[in-house]
């Protein structure tokens, strides 16, 4: 197994030094080195200024604890995003797709919509999802073994890691497999409008791809609503459904267009990123991977490891762990709707607070020595999913897709090792890399 980078190899800061690296943050002007690794300088931030006031006013958070009393007090933290967004996308299709998304909204629009996602991705939903994520993950990996045979480059995230999504919530939304092409491009584009500074092409690549979005998937809603599917399995069905069968919870057609878009895009590079995130550290951490494959049941006639069963529970740890120790949603926003407290400080209402994820879960007030990936961490309450009324509605399905798809891949390929230096995605609120050469 090459080892050919270690996860940090600069030795921890002294107190000097972390109070002048958390005074210098600001997340609007982030460096080339932040981005390789923001951990020393969330330690950094958590230490010397755990409630950091940036340029604008904002508050940056880093402890677990003040991202629980957020997290836990929806009426004083609000997720209505129309008074941030406004400034940044004026009057714009990417101002109109976020502002109707249920993650950045509050009761009772929130609740209203959750309700009928959450109703549609039930788990007997998500388990009629399993044998064909199953078979897509085999066709994946065999194709891999054939690239790899004749000798071509085997790249971690094109060839794997976000072929799984798309395919999956396609097949939650069943939108008929030629039209998904376009999807991942969307997607990328606008969340990538999340990001704290756009560049003018960045905005006007979101601002299309919404639009774009929304013109195909208004004649897809339209040719369901003409010949539904199967509601108990195409989430899209469901969602049209769920507004006739109740008036007062109708989503409207502005509403139920951007909330599928967004279930789109949640799922996607998210769950991208933990699958590319996690074979990058089983590369990094051999003992990790040495025990994961250890644990799988060894098969007697070939002695080489079987799938693991639907009960491996070494695997369902790893899968927490890699979600804590590299988060692939790594920040949150809330804004103050009263004057309220965070910590020992008091917060004026109008404040816009975010919330760090990646920090969080590396609190060693929440976690014993957090900057070691541990496979067998128990407890692991990381906040990777969110917590409280937004905490992620996919959280089983991204489990499911990563518990396969690391399953079937260690198996088939358990001496896999990184090639070179994976190339970074660049962002700082998704983290995960754009492409992993390996060889298999
Ligand atoms: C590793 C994969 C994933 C991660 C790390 C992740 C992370 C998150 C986080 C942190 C939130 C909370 C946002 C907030 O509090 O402001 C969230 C919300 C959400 N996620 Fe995920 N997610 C993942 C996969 C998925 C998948 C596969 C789906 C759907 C198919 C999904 C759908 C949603 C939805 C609908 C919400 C909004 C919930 C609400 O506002 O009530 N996510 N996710």
């Amino acid at each position: 197994m090459s080892n050919s980078f270690v996860p940090d190899p600069r030795p921890k800061l002294d107190r000097a030094a972390q109070a002048k690296l958390a005074e210098a943050f600001n997340l609007a002007n982030l460096s080339s080195e932040f981005y390789a690794n923001p951990y020393s300088t969330y330690d950094a931030l958590r230490r010397c200024e755990p409630i950091k006031q940036m340029p604008d006013g904002s508050l940056f958070l880093t402890r677990y604890a003040d991202l629980q009393t957020v997290y836990r007090d929806a009426l004083s933290f609000s997720s209505d995003k129309r008074r941030e967004f406004k400034p940044k996308y004026g009057d714009s299709p990417l101002f109109e797709h976020h502002t109707n998304s249920l993650v950045f909204n509050d009761p009772p629009l929130h609740s209203r919509v959750r309700t009928l996602i959450a109703g549609a991705l039930t788990g007997r939903a998500i388990n009629a999802l399993q044998d064909g994520l199953i078979r897509l993950v085999d066709h994946l990996l065999d194709q891999i073994d054939v690239k790899a045979k004749r000798g071509n480059p085997v790249d971690l995230i094109a060839d794997f890691a976000s072929a799984i999504p798309v395919e999956v919530i396609g097949n939650l939304l069943a939108i008929p497999h030629p039209q998904r092409e376009p999807l991942r491009e969307w997607s990328l584009a606008i969340l990538g409008a999340l990001e704290p500074r756009l560049t003018d092409q960045q905005l006007k690549r979101g601002n299309d791809a919404v639009l774009e979005f929304k013109t195909y998937l208004t004649q897809l809603v339209a040719q369901r609503r003409a010949s539904p599917g199967d509601p108990a399995q195409d989430v899209l069905t469901r969602l049209i459904q769920g507004e006739r069968a109740d008036s007062a919870a109708q989503l409207s057609e502005t509403e139920l267009l951007h909330n599928c878009i967004f279930i789109l895009n949640a799922g996607h590079e998210t769950t991208t990123n933990l699958i590319g995130n996690a074979l990058v550290l089983l590369d990094q951490w051999p003992r990790a991977r040495a025990d994961l494959l250890a644990s799988f049941e060894i098969d007697s006639v070939t002695n080489s490891a079987k799938h693991p069963s639907s009960s491996s529970i070494l695997l369902d740890s790893a899968i927490e762990e890699f979600l804590r120790f590299e988060s692939s949603n790594q920040l949150g926003n809330r804004l103050t709707v009263c004057d309220t407290r965070i910590g020992d400080l008091i917060v004026k209402a109008g404040t816009p607070v975010t919330l760090c994820i990646g920090a969080a879960n590396r609190d060693p007030a929440q976690f014993v020595n957090p900057d070691q990936l541990d496979i067998r961490r128990m407890p692991n309450r990381h906040l990777a999913f969110g917590f409280g009324i937004h905490q992620c509605v996919g959280l089983s399905l991204a489990r499911l897709e990563a518990k396969i798809a690391l399953g079937r891949f260690l198996t088939r390929f358990p001496n896999y090792s990184i090639v070179g230096v994976p190339q970074r995605g660049g962002r700082v609120r998704f983290r995960g890399f754009l492409s992993i050469s390996a060889s298999v």
